[in-house]
């Protein structure tokens, strides 16, 4: 069979380049993945065609007992299918074509007269776990690096090389249907655990125990499901009930918007009543459905963009960012703590300085209990736990940061205090010590004035709560040299976040962005939109939350002072509304105080609820018969707008940087691709239609400056002047 449309990567080798087969001995052969043109093994053209080859001759081959395949190093297996040349398939013609081709050899594996190992080690996701799931036997190093799973789903399309069908058979409907809607990878011993390998060994003896297997010598015990399992699998009411039953979580999850989940949950629950032949079609066709869909494309953009982000933190040839083992973080607050206590956990010893003990005892409270939690749930051995919570330790005065790689300040937002610490910071640190600060409003340029050697002065903007959020804005000041940029992105990697660099303007990029945002919102709100009807809009939207729950996650003090510095940095156009001063009292702050606009009850299975008082705030009706395209337009071409201002001033290096920061860092609709990547499906053109059109429209709460918000940016009126591409 023909492979058509995979796109071919520009350095492809030779024909017959990517598979070596070994004979260590009579009736065995041993496949391996070696590409030379990839560090790493990739699934893609030119090695799936040279797979192809060497199983259709392994199949003609007399006399071979056992086949073994494995990566170039036993930790190295493959990376899974090649999704830079998938993201590149626009016709559903050529996906189908290269799916069926994959089936064509994984079949073929299947049926092969001699026993099959898979020999998996290192990373194995999606199409490596799949190519194993087509051998009689997998075999996987048991070392921490080893990750096994299948992630398809994450980047819009479903395990579509046999995984939805051959891991149901493996390890039952409840545990595919986990594995693959989750999208989880597996470290080794979970992977066993879950019987979605069959044996774990030594990385060093990988080679050779799966050499034994293939050849009959060594036995595997494959883990039996039991009556009651198979039951479940083979019985269409216990399908049906657990079908219905993770819909609703799937749906209630995504609200629609993604639609590989479901039909990952179809295929699964088709997969013991369907035929081989008839689940490979259906694979097939989902695979070719939604791997053009815009939701897939979108996914996969943002794959690549994080991608991108973590390896600008790799540094150049010219510089690579040194490892950072100590370090120190001024200010154990909500913030600072939890930052001192993530980068323990990541390896540095670290020193947490705050004015007040009971910060610190709180924060090294805090830092033990998610660790010791962690240990709970297995996810760290004891003696690693033990080690991560004792290299965090705290004191009321400044010392112990002598050979700190880097410190954080993260104390209270006023610059004279940030100066003073800063300065008193310099005199006890190494000259090549970062001095980052988490300012989430101030400039990072005027506070590295008068320090000594200001070029490795940094922002590092986290946000709250520090271990969930992904994103870190790494501050470029006017001062910041790019190796300080380089070295703090490392970090934020290391910590396991995504790090955008961005220009020191006031509010950075995310916070810049929701200014106006929730100001809007609270306007809306204000001018008489409900405060559910707002919030379900955003909702419905793809937005994580509504900006009213925002603004009371956020806190309505933070909010409100953050409104002032963006209107005294943007003026008239980030004017913000005086209206919420009347809901906003000491007891009513948001989450924080359990109360905001939202009553925010104690416990995690408490929802918060609409406040009932909301009605009596509200100063006007002259919103609330706006359409509801009116008000999602009001909201999110705020942003816009903002956004294609932080275009003109290249507040990132580049769009995507922008909208994966949006993703990440307000957690914009991950299906639309990011801010950018909407308003540029929307057309530029009705964009700044529809801005001048609220513009021109009567203000609501005799907004200052007429359409000052609104009115389309220069930048914008360019990109609609022949509706330019920006992607
Ligand atoms: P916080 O008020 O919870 O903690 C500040 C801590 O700094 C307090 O424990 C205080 O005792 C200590 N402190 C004050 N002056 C000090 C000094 N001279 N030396 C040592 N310790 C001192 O504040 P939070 O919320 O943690 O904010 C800290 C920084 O992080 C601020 O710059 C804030 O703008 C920024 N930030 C806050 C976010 C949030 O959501 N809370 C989000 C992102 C950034």
């Amino acid at each position: 069979m023909e492979m058509k449309g995979f796109p071919i990567p520009e350095n492809c080798p030779e024909p017959g380049a990517c598979i070596r087969v070994e004979r260590p001995e009579p009736g065995l052969a041993v496949v391996i993945l070696d590409p030379p043109h990839r560090s790493l093994a990739v699934l893609d053209a030119p090695l799936l065609t040279d797979l192809d080859k060497v199983v259709q001759e392994l199949q003609q081959e007399r006399g071979l007992r056992g086949i073994v395949f494995a990566g170039r190093e036993p930790l190295q297996f493959a990376a899974g299918a090649d999704v830079a040349g998938i993201s590149q398939i626009t016709e559903r013609e050529d996906a189908l074509s290269i799916v069926r081709f994959v089936h064509g050899i994984f079949n073929r594996i299947e049926n092969l007269k001699a026993t099959t190992v898979a020999a998996v080690g290192g990373a194995c996701p999606g199409g490596a776990y799949e190519l194993s799931l087509a051998c009689d036997y997998i075999i996987a190093a048991d070392d921490p690096k080893t990750r096994i799973g299948l992630p398809e789903t994450q980047l819009g399309i479903i395990p579509g090389w046999g995984g939805s069908h051959r891991l149901p058979k493996r390890v039952g409907t409840p545990g595919a249907l986990d594995a693959i809607l989750s999208g989880r990878l597996y470290p080794a011993r979970t992977a066993w655990k879950r019987g979605m390998v069959d044996r774990l060994t030594y990385p060093m003896r990988l080679r050779e125990q799966a050499i034994e297997i293939a050849m009959g010598r060594l036995p595997v015990k494959t883990k039996k499901r039991g009556m009651a399992r198979w039951m479940v699998d083979r019985n269409p009411i216990a399908g049906a009930v657990i079908g219905s039953k993770v819909r609703k979580q799937v749906e209630a999850k995504t609200r629609g918007f993604y639609p590989a989940p479901i039909v990952a949950m179809n295929l699964v629950l088709e997969s013991f009543s369907a035929n081989q032949e008839q689940m490979v079609e259906r694979e097939a066709k989902a695979v070719a459905d939604l791997s053009v869909g815009p939701v897939c494309k979108s996914l996969v953009g943002i794959f690549f963009a994080s991608e991108a982000a973590k390896k600008y933190a790799r540094g150049t040839k010219e510089f690579r960012p040194r490892k950072m083992k100590r370090g120190g973080v001024i200010g154990g607050g909500t913030m600072g703590g939890a930052i001192a206590g993530s980068m323990a956990e990541k390896g540095m010893d670290m020193r947490l300085i705050d004015l007040s003990r009971g910060a610190l005892d709180v924060a090294l409270l805090d830092h033990a209990a998610y660790i010791g939690k962690k240990r709970k749930r297995r996810r760290l051995k004891p003696h690693l736990a033990d080690a991560a919570i004792d290299r965090l330790t705290a004191s009321e005065k400044m010392d112990g940061l002598e050979h700190a790689d880097i410190v954080l300040e993260a104390v209270a937002e006023k610059m004279a205090v940030k100066k003073a610490v800063l300065a008193e910071l310099a005199g006890k640190v190494p000259s090549n010590c970062l001095l980052a600060t988490n300012t989430s409003s101030l400039s990072v340029t005027e506070m590295a004035q008068g320090i000594p050697n200001p070029e490795r002065v940094v922002g590092m903007h986290f946000f709250n709560p520090v271990r969930k959020m992904p994103l870190v804005e790494v501050v470029k000041g006017e001062l910041t040299s790019e190796e300080a940029a380089i070295e703090t992105a490392a970090l934020a990697a290391r910590m396991g976040k995504t790090p955008v660099v961005v220009k020191d303007v006031a509010g950075f990029l995310v916070n810049r962005l929701l200014g106006p945002y929730l100001d809007e919102a609270i306007r809306l709100f204000l001018a008489g939109v409900d405060a559910e009807r707002l919030d379900r809009l955003m909702l419905d939207f793809g937005m994580p939350m509504g900006p009213l729950r925002l603004l009371d996650e956020v806190g309505l003090d933070i909010a409100t002072h953050a409104a002032h510095s963006l209107s005294e940095a943007y003026g008239e156009r980030m004017l913000p509304s005086a209206g919420i001063q009347a809901l906003m009292t000491d007891k009513r702050l948001g989450a924080k105080t359990g109360w905001g606009f939202y009553r925010h009850p104690k416990g995690r299975k408490n929802k918060p609820e609409l406040s009932s008082d909301l009605g009596s705030y509200q100063q006007e009706d002259s919103a609330a018969s706006f359409s509801d395209e009116a008000i999602v337009n009001r909201l999110i071409l705020s942003m816009v707008n903002e956004a294609a201002r932080c275009m003109e001033e290249s507040v990132t290096a580049t769009a995507t940087d922008l909208d994966l920061a949006t993703v990440f860092g307000m957690g914009f609709a991950p299906f639309r691709g990011g801010l950018l990547h909407y308003a540029e499906s929307e057309g530029w053109s009705s964009i700044v239609k529809r801005l001048e059109d609220i513009a021109a429209s009567p203000d609501i709460l005799g907004r200052p400056g007429g359409g000052a918000k609104f009115s389309p940016s220069e930048w914008l009126r360019s990109m609609a002047d022949g509706d330019k591409k920006l992607f």
